[in-house]
């Protein structure tokens, strides 16, 4: 069956509105459920992901994946796309109209897929989607409420790579976004 991600997924291949598609390997449109209560949403496709097509593969997404599966969160049952689709060269951070060209990909995900929790991954996505005044650092783990959505940043994986430090942040931070989506299954039964 053709899902409309599917056909959302065919358009963003053909996409041309700015020159990353001239150096991408492959596009990373997202993956997982498209039912999704949660979402979580990274910057941009590193060198793994790039070769693969699939977000959070490579060293970061290892360790995303150790949180996930420590809180008990199943990677199958979120849906997890990034604000770029394709790579910038040499993982440097994405630039400005390139955010704004790619946007409207991940604004028809969020319609499709409808979550009740959207969790940005890092500074890059939350200052993208919650407020351009977001301090990754002091504001990490609040939650705000955007219509129906609730919305929280958290770390980026690769932020804990680099510096160990933030890792009890972290998990404390997954702790919360576990248990709200646990609750929030518990009223849907
Ligand atoms: N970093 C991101 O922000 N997204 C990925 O998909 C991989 C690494």
């Amino acid at each position: 069956m053709v899902t409309s991600l599917d056909l959302i997924r065919a358009e963003c291949d053909l996409c041309d509105k700015c020159a990353l598609c001239q150096t991408r390997t492959n596009l990373v449109f997202g993956v997982g459920n498209e039912n999704a209560s949660l979402m979580f949403v990274g910057e941009a496709p590193g060198e793994q992901e790039d070769k693969t097509g699939i977000p959070f593969v490579g060293p970061a997404g290892k360790l995303f994946d150790k949180y996930l599966s420590v809180v008990g969160i199943d990677r199958q049952e979120v849906y997890i796309a990034n604000i770029l689709k394709c790579r910038p060269p040499h993982n440097r951070d994405p630039e400005q109209n390139e955010q704004e060209a790619c946007i409207g990909w991940l604004r028809d995900q969020v319609r499709t897929i409808s979550p009740r929790m959207i969790v940005c991954l890092g500074r890059i996505a939350a200052m993208k989607l919650i407020s351009p005044d977001f301090r990754i650092t002091a504001d990490h783990g609040k939650w705000i409420t955007r219509g129906q959505t609730e919305m929280c940043a958290v770390y980026h994986p690769s932020a804990l790579l680099r510096d160990e430090s933030k890792r009890d942040d972290m998990l404390r931070d997954m702790m919360s976004i576990a248990e709200k989506l646990r609750l929030y299954k518990e009223q849907q039964k």
